[in-house]
């Protein structure tokens, strides 16, 4: 069948699946300080997840990222996991994840066929960390959460939220973590998809001071970009092990190469994170149409993609806060 492509010629790659909008921790830059969840009966059913991962698969999108809130605070997620990668064109299933679960679930989630996770770790030091999550005495159990991955066989990447005053003076321990570990850690640059929209682009640390406060003590050689990453990788000159990446969505988004489409876990699809514009797949799904129709209202949203953040900040200079992180999970 033929790909799913935007009007400006992008095609779906890569499927960004939030299975739940809610979350155990409370990171400020993610959620406001009182949510409000979805409603259960508004969230899709394992097998309507599923129908939905067939008809992406069936155009060409190979690879499904689950996220949240947090993707293991919805019951049963290694099923759904183990039903995702058994999907006819699904060549890869990975999860992005606040690690606190991920001890109890590492090793069913491998077996079940996930081949990585992205845990989020903004704080190296236990109290910073607690307080930036908004719970206490949870730093240890992320760490061993992070340690039960790798052990399971799963990749582990690490994302840092950088925001300037808050943990941006941790840019080395981070490095020298990535470089004991061979991780790779990937910082990103604050987006304006906080709760208490405090965001504001003099928090932001744009990627290029990151690279560069970096360079004050690593020799760091670039990698090649894969295309669609909206990371930029770097290896250390001096040792083999561990890469860091930065994320610039802010500053330098590469969104002429996206490749990415989301669906939230009320059945949204969200064809652009910058963007308003959402699709409801639910209706369809709960109305009986049959797998052609939903192909074609997929197509049509997407074909309505949004150019991207270059646009915004030439039009007016300005993000918008679109909506908080926890409902779409990045
Ligand atoms: N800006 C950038 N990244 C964010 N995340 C959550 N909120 C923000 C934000 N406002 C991160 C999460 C997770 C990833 C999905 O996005 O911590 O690592
Ligand atoms: Fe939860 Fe992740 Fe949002 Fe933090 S960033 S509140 S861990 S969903």
């Amino acid at each position: 069948m033929e790909n799913l492509v935007d009007g400006f010629g992008r095609v779906a790659r890569k499927l960004r699946l939030s299975v739940t909008d809610r979350c155990n921790f409370r990171c400020s830059f993610c959620m406001p300080r009182e949510p409000v969840w979805l409603p259960s009966d508004e969230l899709l059913s394992f097998e309507e997840i599923l129908r939905v991962v067939r008809i992406f698969a069936s155009m060409g999108v190979s690879r499904v990222r689950l996220t949240g809130g947090e993707p293991l605070v919805r019951a049963g997620v290694e099923r759904l996991v183990k039903m995702i990668a058994a999907v006819e064109g699904v060549e890869g299933v990975s999860m992005t994840t606040n690690g606190f679960h991920l001890s109890t679930y590492a090793e069913r989630l491998a077996e079940a066929g996930l081949k990585s996770v992205t845990v989020s770790l903004h704080s190296l030091k236990p109290e910073k960390f607690d307080e930036i999550v908004g719970v206490r005495g949870v730093f240890n159990r992320v760490m061993a959460g992070v340690a039960a991955a790798r052990k399971s066989g799963l990749a582990v990447k690490i994302n840092v939220v950088v925001v300037k005053g808050c943990n941006d003076d941790e840019l080395f321990d981070f490095a020298e973590l990535a470089r004991e570990t061979g991780m790779t850690v990937r910082f990103i640059e604050f987006m304006p998809f906080d709760g208490e929209r405090s965001w504001s682009i003099e928090r932001v640390v744009n990627a290029s001071k990151i690279i560069e406060v970096l360079s004050e003590r690593y020799q760091l050689y670039p990698k090649e970009r894969e295309s669609g990453s909206t990371a930029r990788y770097y290896g250390f000159k001096d040792t083999q092990t561990g890469e860091i990446g930065v994320i610039s969505s802010v500053s330098e988004p590469f969104c002429w190469d996206c490749d990415r489409v989301r669906v939230k876990a009320d059945g949204k699809l969200v064809p652009c994170l910058f963007s308003r514009d959402e699709y409801d797949l639910k209706p369809l799904l709960r109305s009986g149409a049959t797998d052609e129709e939903v192909i074609r209202f997929v197509r049509l949203a997407f074909m309505k993609k949004f150019r991207g953040v270059e646009t915004l900040l030439r039009s007016n200079g300005m993000l918008e806060h679109v909506r908080p992180m926890h409902t779409i999970g990045g």
